[in-house]
């Protein structure tokens, strides 16, 4: 049995789809919170709930109590994909305590969930790429120092990598942390610029471009993300002489997109052009970011396939037929 946190999320629903067409039996834990629209969650929670081999509770990661009865039910559990988090960058500048309860709070009941599983083979977990934070070294490369996040986001991410090493290096808990790179696909979050580019495009509302355009981002197809995931789960690190069993990989699309050319190809996939404000860069936000994946490559056979000519339109597809636009 595999659990899987944030199964409500956008990419926990597509892993929990990607999981159950291999024929894996899946646990889903969400508590369905209204960061953005609730409605997009639970329409991908009932595709979920029609698969016989998907269970789903409705609980939070950070309720103590909550955690203890789904250890006391639940001691089958082999591998665990932990997605449940408080997500978003700029977010975290005006709703600080949201990130510390839920990726601090909650991953440390995730960690002590783990701890005392019989079973456990693999505790993967959501890392980001925030957590470079304003590194110039390009591409980012998970031996690059990290310890400069911009925002308290990329700062509970960092603090989870740490978190889960020494609980690797305690418990011999075989740990893999995934720093994602800006995700984007159908079924994709409403907070995020790709969702928010084409709801405004196909408006014909105004679009902020921050930094005047002068942005790059390794935007990263929801299909190579989730193979990269299904990929990490089944290769757990192997135990190394006086070695913790933890590691980290960056799972992005190795490529560095200029944002002004990611407009375009939204524009494109809309049949219609934008109606640009340029503005500044939002505090907290980075310039650039773009994956090293030799390492994901070597040990996850991580090779993502689909650049943003044929992701793009994919979304724009599913946002008309979903929003009816
Ligand atoms: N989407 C990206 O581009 C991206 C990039 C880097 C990292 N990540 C990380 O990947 C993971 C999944 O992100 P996503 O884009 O699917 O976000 P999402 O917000 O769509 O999914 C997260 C899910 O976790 C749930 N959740 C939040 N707090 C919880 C709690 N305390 N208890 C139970 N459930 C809780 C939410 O309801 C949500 O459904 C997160 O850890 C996120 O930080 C995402």
């Amino acid at each position: 049995m595999i659990l899987v946190t944030g199964a409500a999320g956008f990419i926990g629903y597509h892993l929990c789809e990607a999981l159950l067409a291999r024929g894996d039996r899946v646990f889903g834990i969400d508590n369905v919170n209204a960061y953005y629209d609730p409605r997009l969650k639970e329409a991908r929670l009932e595709r979920l709930k029609q698969r016989p081999n998907f269970e789903f509770r409705r609980m939070d990661i950070s309720d103590r109590g909550a955690m203890a009865e789904l250890a006391a039910s639940n001691q089958n559990v082999t591998r665990i994909a932990h997605l449940a988090a408080q997500a978003g960058v700029r977010h975290s500048l005006s709703h600080p305590r949201d990130y510390v309860q839920a990726n601090l709070v909650g991953f440390v009941e995730m960690l002590e969930f783990a701890r005392h599983l019989p079973a456990l083979a693999h505790f993967v977990y959501a890392s980001s790429s925030s957590v470079y934070g304003a590194n110039t070294k390009l591409p980012f490369a998970v031996e690059d120092p990290a310890d400069r996040p911009l925002a308290l986001y990329g700062a509970t991410k960092k603090a989870n990598e740490a978190m889960a090493y020494s609980y690797s290096h305690l418990f011999g808990i075989p740990s893999t942390g995934l720093r994602f790179f800006t995700v984007y696909g159908p079924w994709g979050r409403p907070d995020m610029s790709a969702f928010i580019f084409t709801r405004a495009i196909l408006a014909g509302e105004e679009i902020a471009v921050n930094n005047k355009g002068e942005m790059k981002r390794d935007f990263t197809y929801i299909d190579d993300i989730v193979a990269g995931v299904v990929a990490a789960l089944y290769r757990p690190p192997a135990a190394a002489a006086g070695a913790a069993p933890h590691r980290l990989y960056n799972l992005g699309n190795h490529k560095s997109e200029p944002l002004m050319r990611f407009i375009e190809t939204i524009e494109k996939a809309c049949g219609k052009k934008a109606r640009i404000r340029f503005a500044d860069l939002p505090p907290g936000d980075v310039k650039e970011t773009y994956a090293d994946i030799a390492a994901s490559a070597r040990d996850l056979g991580f090779d993502p396939r689909i650049s943003i000519d044929e992701g793009i339109p994919r979304l724009v597809a599913w946002y008309r037929d979903y929003h009816k636009a």
